[in-house]
């Protein structure tokens, strides 16, 4: 036998130990981002309808969700403000008790060794439902600029460890950058989405933050799903603006962006699994079409395997459950 030419490639998948032995890549709990929607009121804790499991919670239970979160071993959260009010120009986006500002807080003092990763953006908080400053139909840059960055310092001074800007404006990890500085807040890293598709896979999460805009759509700053050497633009330029941190998204479509944006600057890349890719696998699994844990393990060491750092995703929390029946 010894004479015949080819390779026995499966003397490495014969056991599990072997198996285990020379697997390249594994999701780890401590590449875990949960999302969490925060509103306004007491005891609420809305099930999201499109996404089944995921829930807007007030204030005062906040603490009930992030001590599952900490007990079970995920590091951080990214948090989603909803606020009550909404005005032309987001003004809750960076009140000094708007409602991110004080979940931030709550979150700090309740677990202080959860990372808390502020989301910042206006869309939740303006009426017309855009990331940024509207003048005749049209989505103003520079001018949005300002507004982003007084928000990020809001989110800095209510503890935020990480500001992540989704916004998508020209020059805003820029802006933020020296807004933090001036600040004082010069060690607060910024985990900016760099590269972020006008996808159609964040419906849900539109639901779940009341934030799809009143009219157009978001294809003026947003990147077209179509563009590759764009996204090595915008994640080129984002490191030069001083981003600590880049995130692609969403991930699932885009896993070779992933892998082109980790090899072209060699920065932390989080891959942003959104709500429409949760809900995807929700509703098979729920129909019983195929193996939930099998499939979301499946996808997210897809994402690892592509170059991902870090995985925001809405099954972090299922995730570290499954980890720890595995050890
Ligand atoms: C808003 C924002 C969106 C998401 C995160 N921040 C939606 C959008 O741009 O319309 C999507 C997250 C998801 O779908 O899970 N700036
Ligand atoms: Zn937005």
């Amino acid at each position: 036998m010894s004479d015949l030419q080819f390779r026995r490639h499966r003397r490495l998948r014969s056991t599990p130990g072997i198996r285990k032995m020379v697997r390249e890549n594994e999701v780890k709990k401590e590449d875990l981002i949960f999302p969490i929607f925060v509103v306004e009121g007491e005891k609420v804790k809305n099930e999201v309808p499109s996404m089944p499991g995921i829930y807007q919670v007030s204030l005062d239970i906040l603490a009930q969700e992030t001590n599952k979160l900490e007990r079970h071993g995920v590091p951080a959260v990214m948090v989603f403000g909803v606020p009550n009010e909404k005005d032309e120009y987001g003004s809750q986006a960076y009140a000094e008790e708007g409602i991110v500002q004080r979940a931030i807080g709550v979150i700090k003092e309740n677990n202080p060794t959860l990372t808390v990763i502020a989301d910042t953006c206006l869309c939740q908080y303006t009426d017309h439902g855009h990331c940024g400053v509207i003048r005749d139909g049209e989505i103003l840059n520079d001018e949005s600029l300002q507004l982003l960055t007084e928000t990020a310092v809001s989110q800095a001074k209510a503890g935020a460890d990480i500001i992540a800007p989704s916004n998508m404006m020209d020059g805003f990890t820029a802006a933020i950058r020296r807004g933090l500085d001036n600040a004082g807040f010069v060690h607060t890293p910024i985990m900016s989405y760099s590269v972020k598709y006008a996808s159609a896979f964040y419906g849900p999460f539109r639901d779940a933050a009341h934030s799809t805009p009143s009219f157009g759509d978001r294809k003026t700053y947003q990147m077209d799903p179509a563009n590759r050497e764009e996204a090595l633009r915008e994640a080129r330029s984002d490191v030069e603006e001083g981003a600590d941190f880049l995130i692609v998204k969403p991930a699932l479509s885009y896993l070779d962006i992933i892998r082109e944006v980790k090899d072209a600057t060699g920065y932390p890349v989080v891959a942003y699994n959104v709500s429409g890719e949760f809900a995807m696998l929700k509703a098979a699994a729920q129909n019983g079409w195929i193996d939930e844990k099998a499939v979301v393990m499946e996808k997210l060491v897809s994402m690892k395997r592509a170059g991902a750092d870090l995985i925001v995703t809405y099954f972090a929390l299922d995730v570290a459950k499954w980890i720890d029946e595995e050890l």
